[in-house]
């Protein structure tokens, strides 16, 4: 999700312009990842006295300047600051900056990074991902007299660093230290920038889960090609000691989430043979730090890529990668190598992927990952959803839900219906939004309603969403976007977490949403002792789906022959049943929307009833069938397909010899519980359509006549 960039020089002069328009320059190269604010921090001109520091560097004040909106707004915004002299010069500085992708609260100045301490911006920090515990530390930090400014789970971090400083300034306590203990209480998944009055000239960042990459440039060489990880040791033995002069119990307080005592770790290596710095007389270096390699490449090509748990930290100059002991990984290398990268930038903007929908499936054992991050407890198999938790019992207990939604958004709604009827045990109608209003559909005060839409802001469901409400029903918005019209309308909700989706056929989207009406699901069925073993089932099946989704991919090879044994075909049936006639209607949107090829999903139930008419042996056929209740019946209409010369590529589970030598044209996908079987089938449907595009010239991420965002009913 979304950016990070910063930029440390030391020894190389440079003016606040320079500063500001490298930051700036750094976010416009992240914002093809999509975001909906930004924000800079860099150093002002009021001296706030002399450091505790004995190198004694000059401590400035802050800046923060945080925008809703373009990147060219926060620019315009930086740029109109009143009182600023442009040309100063700084020999050592540290700015830092971010493209925020909301999350926690809507998009919005206060909102946005840097994140700050307090009104001083004594530490501000950067922040991608979610803090799943942030909850807890507010509460810690609440009872301790903090007040929070924004919505975001970035400012308890920052705040937390800030309580820390305070109860250990007087131990002359260091900023990596600091950033050490405050992250060894964080949980989720989050790279970190962090910059702050107190430690002029010094930068800390760290990484769990989500990417960072370090840029060096110097004008001599680097004394070596790697740099030596620096293991920090706890000293204090919390279980036995008495001594709890250094620790901060926040489990007195919170909840027993926290990890229970901080301790300040003491370094065990010599810090002088473990430090990035240059050879030669001329000591200058620059530092480019940003959450993707897009923002650096224009600048340098010699990166480190940072691991998951690594403190890197900048002071006097010089780089040293820190872990602590219980974060180590075994087998945990103990250096960072210095890459050279050799890649252009337009590459590394999607990656290693030619187009954004390509990079966008090949993302979705990560954003399913998203999904369920901080919601599904695999151990107690036990699921929240934060967003709507308070109105569980009143969804119980109402008269039907009923799901509204378009497109891929809908195909969601479709596939989950049967799960949501079995687990709820409540009626449950799937309903296409603009279908939905012309029927003037009666409503009740009793009805759930939920709409489920990745960008939040379609016209369709949003005109359904307010009918819908003035009729007094609950409203639930399932969404991929913070702070969009439909999850600021909805009474509650679930933020789908799938990060942003830039092609304008939905694929990771359409999974995440999928599975966030399958964690609706299990929410409902929770107090069900009957339900239980159904549950489990399920809940085990969701820990293995990324790596399933994986196996899935592998099959990209395959899946592209058969688009080219079908790109210059002009139709594409595409049928099934159950759990997967919705993978049927998305796959043929896919098609439709991609390929501008006519396109069908059947109800394979429905075959005799009409389409069987279209079928003969010219007609390009997709069948799935998977080894669950239906397969039977699925099986039938594949008889009746053949009977008729049809000769259709079947998708089918990998472990079903039967089928795999009934026809030599499959694709086969690893075999899950039923309910979640539809995640992995509309993979290769994905492909299929993406592969069939390319074939024809078509833009892939930009299909004609269609838009990201349908803004118009
Ligand atoms: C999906 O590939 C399409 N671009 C389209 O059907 C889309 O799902 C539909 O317009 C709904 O959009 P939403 O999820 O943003 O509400
Ligand atoms: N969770 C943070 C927020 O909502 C960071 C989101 C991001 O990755 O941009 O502010």
């Amino acid at each position: 999700m979304c950016g990070i960039f910063g930029y440390l020089n030391y020894l190389v002069k440079r003016d606040r312009r320079f500063i500001a328009d490298i930051l700036i320059n750094g976010l416009h190269r992240l914002e093809y990842r999509g975001y909906d604010s930004s924000g800079i921090a860099f150093d002002g001109d009021e001296y706030l006295g002399q450091s505790d520091d004995p190198s004694s560097k000059a401590k400035r004040a802050c800046i923060v300047v945080r925008q809703k909106g373009k990147v060219e707004e926060l620019e315009h915004a930086t740029k109109s600051l009143e009182n600023i002299n442009w040309d100063a010069e700084f020999t050592v500085h540290v700015g830092i900056a971010h493209t925020r992708w909301a999350t926690h609260g809507e998009p919005s100045a206060v909102n946005s990074h840097p994140q700050r301490s307090d009104e001083q911006n004594q530490f501000v920090c950067v922040h991608n991902g979610i803090i799943t515990n942030y909850k807890d530390i507010k509460q810690y930090l609440t009872n301790k007299g903090y007040q929070f400014e924004s919505e975001t789970d970035t400012e308890v971090v920052v705040k937390l660093v800030k309580y820390l400083y305070d109860k250990h300034k007087n131990e002359k306590i260091t900023f990596q230290k600091l950033i050490e203990m405050a992250c060894s209480q964080l949980e989720g998944a989050f790279a970190l920038l962090f910059k702050s009055t107190h430690f002029p000239g010094e930068l800390c960042a760290t990484r769990r889960g989500s990417p960072m990459v370090i840029g060096v440039k110097c004008a001599d060489q680097l004394a070596a090609n790697h740099i030596p990880v620096m293991f920090s040791k706890d000293l204090f033995n919390h279980q036995n000691t008495k001594d709890s002069r250094n620790d901060v119990h926040l489990s007195e307080t919170t909840s027993s989430n926290l990890r229970g005592v901080f301790s300040p770790p003491l370094m065990i290596t010599d810090q002088n043979t473990s430090e990035l710095s240059v050879t030669g007389n001329d000591r200058s270096i620059e530092y480019y730090f940003a959450s993707d390699a897009s923002a650096i490449i224009e600048h340098t090509n010699q990166v480190i890529f940072m691991e998951d748990d690594d403190l890197a930290v900048v002071s006097n100059g010089a780089l040293t990668i820190h872990r602590t002991q219980h974060g180590e990984v075994s087998g945990q290398s103990a250096i960072r190598e210095i890459h050279e990268l050799k890649i252009e930038l337009q590459q590394i903007m999607k990656g290693n992927y030619k187009y954004f929908m390509q990079k966008e499936i090949y993302e979705q054992p990560e954003s399913v990952v998203n999904t369920m991050r901080g919601r599904v407890n695999f151990n107690t198999r036990k699921v929240v959803l934060g967003g709507i938790k308070d109105y569980i019992s009143e969804i119980r207990r109402c008269r039907r839900l009923i799901l509204i939604a378009c497109g891929t958004s809908y195909h969601s709604a479709v596939a989950t219906r049967q799960l949501l009827e079995e687990l709820s045990e409540l009626p449950v109608m799937v309903e296409l939004a603009s279908d939905f209003l012309d029927r003037n559909t009666p409503v009740f005060r009793d009805d759930v309603c939920i709409f489920i839409s990745q960008s939040g802001e379609t016209a369709d469901t949003i005109l359904a969403l307010r009918y819908c409400k003035q009729r007094g029903a609950l409203i639930v918005g399932f969404t991929n976007t913070v702070g969009s019209s439909i999850s600021r309308e909805s009474h509650c909700g679930v933020h789908i977490n799938a990060g942003p989706e830039i092609g304008v056929a939905s694929t990771k989207a359409y999974t995440s949403q999928f599975l966030a009406l399958v964690l609706f699901g299990l929410v409902l069925s929770e107090d069900s002792i009957s339900k239980e073993p159904r549950r489990r089932a399920i809940i085990d099946g969701l820990q293995q789906l990324p790596d399933l989704i994986k196996k899935v991919l592998q099959c990209d090879k395959k899946i592209r022959e058969y688009a080219e044994a079908l790109y210059k075909e002009s139709s594409l049936l595409v049928m099934g049943r159950g759990f997967n006639f919705a993978t049927c209607l998305e796959g043929a949107l896919k098609v439709k929307e991609l390929t501008y090829m006519h396109s069908e999903g059947i109800l394979a139930g429905e075959l005799k009833h009409g389409p069987l008419a279209m079928v003969d042996d010219n007609m390009p056929i997709v069948m799935i069938i998977m080894d669950d209740p239906v397969k039977t019946k699925c099986m039938n209409a594949y008889s009746q397909v053949q009977a008729r010369g049809g000769q259709p590529v079947l998708i089918c589970n990998d472990d079903d010899e039967e089928l795999i030598k009934l026809a030599n044209r499959n694709i086969t996908v690893p075999r899950t519980v039923d309910c979640l079987q539809g995640i992995l089938c509309v993979v290769p449907m994905q492909l299929l359509s993406f592969h069939i595009a390319v074939l024809r010239g078509y833009d892939v991420d930009c299909p004609r006549n269609l838009a990201k965002s349908v803004t118009v009913a």
